[in-house]
């Protein structure tokens, strides 16, 4: 059964000169857009989550760089670049994981080359990362959906619109095989602490109209046991050389509880999410967040006064346990160092 091809929502924008985020903290109660004209104010936007999901923080990096070379030029219009510099290093750094950040920053260098005007470069090689993502997206829906036999999949966090330039990652291959007929329900983990899944994933699911049930995470090995999914669909922030892949925390407890139930993970992850100087998921580093985040929920204090908390953002899932890594340029099946070095055939 064919059903119609949902793809409206977008996080990013490029309008009257500026950046406009669709604010995810505030989302599902509020959907406002904030503007952004200056390169540390997005930088902050990032590390406070305005923006998240690798691919998404990726583009929203990109036309950052168009605001600092915008600024540094205007100041100084001799002398620009190590101020230039400077901000790209603030802003490489406002989240450690997700590999699209660097990813971003570096290929936005490469452009600023020359005395002059950076910003009419720099901003269309940001409307080319933008678009590129988006295509990557649509490719890799098709490429995943086409792994998909029917019924009901579980993802975790948000990989969606929200996390991308648009369409999803995981929600994209999700979306793709909503309207090819090739699934017919998602659960979507809560995820805990910044419930990406109950705000996130679940306002995009009913607003596209595919059924959704949501579900604490300690709930996962008891929906697989009964039975109910053959798919666990997820992305990643960072896919080392050999195919460890480091996504939200709780990726890797889903990894071990599909292979024990015998359900397939497929991570859903562009190119830009690759990182070949990473030769394992060891060297990955992992943002590790306040401590409120867990000792709270909503911002409102929830445990005894006195405890501690962890809050490792991500954890790596090993290759061995992913039965499919699709990216836009194929699906490998399961991943290894040769299938990702076959994806970039320039390099060697
Ligand atoms: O902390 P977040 O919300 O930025 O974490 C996001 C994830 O873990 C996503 O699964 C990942 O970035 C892939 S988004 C297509």
């Amino acid at each position: 059964m064919k059903r119609e091809l949902i793809d409206t929502i977008r996080p990013i924008a490029w309008r009257e000169d500026r950046l406009w985020l669709l604010d995810q903290r505030a989302l599902p109660s509020s959907e406002t857009y904030l503007d952004y004209s200056d390169c540390a104010a997005v930088a902050a936007a990032i590390t406070d989550m305005v923006v998240r999901g690798a691919p998404a923080i990726g583009v929203t990096a990109a036309y950052a760089c168009v605001l600092a070379g915008r600024r540094r030029h205007a100041e100084d219009p001799s002398n620009w670049r190590s101020a230039f510099e400077a901000d790209l290093d603030q802003l490489a750094a406002a989240r450690p994981t997700a590999v699209n950040l660097r990813w971003a920053v570096t290929r936005m260098r490469r452009v600023a080359t020359g005395d002059g005007d950076p910003e009419p470069a720099l901003l269309a090689e940001a409307h080319a990362m933008h678009d590129e993502d988006l295509a990557a997206n649509h490719a890799m829906g098709r490429l995943g959906a086409g792994l998909l036999d029917g019924g009901a999949v579980l993802t975790h966090c948000n990989a969606g619109a929200l996390a991308t330039a648009g369409f999803g990652t995981a929600l994209g291959v999700i979306r793709q095989g909503w309207a090819d007929g090739r699934l017919d329900h998602v659960y979507a983990d809560e995820t805990r602490p910044w419930l990406q899944g109950a705000r996130l994933t679940a306002w995009e699911l009913a607003h596209d109209g595919i059924p959704a049930t949501l579900l604490c995470e300690g709930a996962a090995a008891a929906l697989m046991r009964e039975g109910r999914v053959k798919w666990v669909i997820v992305g990643a922030d960072r896919v080392a050389a050999n195919g460890d892949a480091a996504n939200k925390i709780g990726t890797y407890a889903l990894s071990v509880l599909a292979r024990h139930h015998g359900v397939r993970l497929m991570v859903v992850a562009p190119t830009s999410t690759i990182d070949r100087d990473a030769a394992d998921g060891t060297v990955i580093p992992i943002e590790q967040r306040a401590a409120d985040e867990v000792l709270g929920c909503a911002g409102r204090p929830i445990a005894a006064a006195g405890v501690d908390a962890w809050n490792p953002a991500f954890d790596v899932t090993p290759a061995a346990l992913i039965d499919a890594l699709v990216t836009e340029r194929g699906v490998i099946m399961p991943p290894t160092p040769e299938g990702i070095a076959a994806l970039f055939p320039q390099s060697g």
